[in-house]
């Protein structure tokens, strides 16, 4: 019998990547083959996103023009599911307006899958199945990885912070730490199969540990993924500013494997804003504690996350965000619009600004941004990096691309058979978002 071919597109953050590596593993387990044809395929999944609007309107778009498809090749089994199922008016709207929507499940329920294609087949009716509490941990699905030399791991799960402007605590549910052996025999059976990085995943890694029924902390886990021979690499994100120990800057500072590079999400640099968005730091608390991070570890490289235009931000408050991305001289970052997201308590305030001021901060951030990146870029200048070779740069065959420890994209000449390998490349020019030198 001829296979049957998926397709799964992916929106959001690492988290919601990870979960389609999973999907796509017990889809292949049950014999799809993957297409990234959607006229040819027999299954589409649409693993969704809610964190911010445009990610939202998208999926409404594609799932609209699915219909035409859908009519041509009844025999076509389209599911939706992650975040935005998790909400019950949009599940209400899928099931009123796209009708030809055949499965909707969640992000508690993704091993499920199987079980449902068979309702599906079964009942020939739309089979919605989504958890809403979301308190399970479920072991034992492996994901399909895109890569076969760096790998996401889930470390914990949900988020108990409730930032006001944030959905993903009513989405992924209350916080939730894997069992450490769970998480490093992952790691060991990776090693084994040759992944050299490890990106350790979780809302907020800081509070990993605390619902364990010991005492264990990301900085153990740190300590006991760093003994793991075959591993080279160790990544984590995210960092919450309030949670991140003296303990971890520690473990960061002197496990060798865990990279000189801190994911460190600002949001605003106004001590008055932080506290409408309930992020428990100041101005202050977070410049102390880069400063701490710096004497620590010298060459760290900071990213961030920015919100421009939360409600109420005026002026003054802004120009003390622009300040602030100055004083830390972050490496990169993520810069976002804020978005009125309902169901969180920042969609009810009354001051919400309008769009055309939010593009014009917006604009002036990335404004100040970009050259504090570049002069950050600049040290690297006629030095020799490590780099895990990644992939061929999508705009010239003959060039590679990979990643230093610090997080720097690296363009460099080079043959693909180095793909998946550590190369030595000598910077020879610089960029705002990335270095390009030759391999040494
Ligand atoms: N609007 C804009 N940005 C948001 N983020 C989360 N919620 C919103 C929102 N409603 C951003 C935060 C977070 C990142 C993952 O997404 O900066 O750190
Ligand atoms: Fe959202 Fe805040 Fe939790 Fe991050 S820490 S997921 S921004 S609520």
């Amino acid at each position: 019998m001829k296979s049957k071919k998926y397709t799964i597109v992916t929106y959001g953050c690492q988290m919601n990547e990870h979960d389609s590596e999973k999907i796509s593993w017990i889809l292949e387990n049950m014999g799809y083959i993957w297409t990234d044809d959607k006229e040819d395929s027999d299954f589409i999944i649409y693993n969704t996103c809610l964190v911010r609007e445009n990610a939202e309107l998208k999926v409404y778009g594609q799932l609209g023009a699915l219909k035409d498809l859908k009519r041509k090749n009844p025999d076509l089994i389209l599911a939706v599911c992650g975040c935005m199922m998790q909400r019950e008016e949009i599940r209400n709207i899928i099931l009123r307006k796209y009708r030809h929507v055949d499965i909707i499940f969640g992000t508690g329920n993704i091993h499920k899958l199987p079980q449902l294609i068979n309702r599906y087949h079964q009942s020939n009716e739309t089979v919605v199945d989504v958890v809403e509490d979301n308190r399970e941990i479920v072991e034992n699905i492996d994901a399909n990885r895109k890569y076969s030399f760096k790998a996401y791991v889930n470390v914990m799960y949900g988020c108990n912070n409730f930032c006001t402007y944030c959905i993903v605590p009513y989405t992924r549910g209350r916080e939730r730490s894997r069992e450490p052996e769970n998480i490093i025999e992952e790691v060991r059976s990776l090693a084994e199969r040759g992944y050299k990085e490890i990106t350790l995943l979780g809302q907020n890694v800081n509070s990993y540990g605390k619902t364990l029924s010991y005492d264990y902390t990301f900085a153990n886990l740190l300590e006991d993924i760093n003994k793991i021979d075959g591993i080279k690499r160790i990544r984590f994100m995210t960092s919450h500013p309030k949670d991140l120990s003296d303990e971890l800057i520690e473990a960061m500072a002197s496990l060798d494997k865990v990279c000189e590079h801190l994911h460190l999400p600002i949001q605003s640099g106004s001590s008055r804003i932080l506290k409408v968005m309930n992020r428990k730091y100041t101005k202050e608390d977070y410049l102390r504690l880069v400063e701490k991070i710096r004497n620590r570890i010298p060459d760290i490289a900071l990213t961030t996350d920015i919100i421009v235009g939360f409600p109420g931000e005026t002026e003054e408050d802004f120009n003390e965000t622009l300040e602030i991305v100055k004083k830390v001289e972050y490496d990169s970052a993520f810069t976002f619009l804020y978005s009125i997201r309902e169901g969180t308590i920042a969609a009810r305030m009354e001051n919400q600004i309008p769009d055309d001021i939010k593009q014009e901060r917006f604009q002036r951030l990335l404004d100040t941004l970009y050259p504090i990146f570049y002069k950050k870029n600049l040290k690297y200048q006629d030095k020799v990096v490590e780099v895990l070779v990644e992939e061929v740069s999508k705009n010239n065959e003959k060039v590679l691309t990979g990643r230093t420890r610090h997080g720097k994209l690296v363009h460099f000449e080079g043959d693909k058979k180095l793909i998946g390998q550590l190369v030595d490349v000598k910077i020879d020019n610089v960029k705002t978002f990335t270095l390009e030198g030759h391999i040494i």
